[in-house]
């Protein structure tokens, strides 16, 4: 998971973040195998900033279609750690493997912990398909 670590903290390099501060950076891996990152980008208008992960996700599914599922993701923000907000679990949950059984992997003291969605989002509202 190292791999995507290092590829989310790239892209949080290029987050736009005046208001907070906060540089956050995603990166994932798609079932399909390709890779796509994404940065927070605030607005003045604080209601429409959009997080790193939904950041990532949506340019997965604009890339790869509606079937697009998560196969694993990483988060990281420059000076802070904490896992994927509660509305950005929402959107993973929805492109999730089977179960829940995308790992999602965020920096703890240090260190890379590793959850699946199901974990960090129990009893999630997801419509079946
Ligand atoms: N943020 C994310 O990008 N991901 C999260 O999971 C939590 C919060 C961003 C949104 C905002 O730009 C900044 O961090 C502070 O909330």
């Amino acid at each position: 998971m190292s791999d995507l670590l290092a590829l989310a903290e790239q892209a949080a390099r290029q987050a736009y973040s005046p208001h907070s501060k906060f540089q956050v950076g995603c990166a994932l891996q798609t079932v399909a195998g390709k890779v796509y990152s994404g940065c927070n980008v605030e607005n003045a208008s604080y209601g429409l900033t959009i997080c790193a992960e939904r950041n990532a996700i949506f340019h997965a599914v604009a890339d790869e279609g509606p079937l697009m599922k998560v196969a694993r993701l990483a988060v990281i923000c420059h000076g802070h750690e904490f896992p994927p907000c509660g509305a950005c679990r929402q959107v993973i949950a929805e492109f999730a493997l089977p179960d829940g059984k995308t790992e999602v992997t965020f920096l703890c003291h240090g260190k890379p912990v590793t959850r699946t969605i199901a974990e960090l989002l129990p009893e999630a509202f997801i419509i079946p398909s």
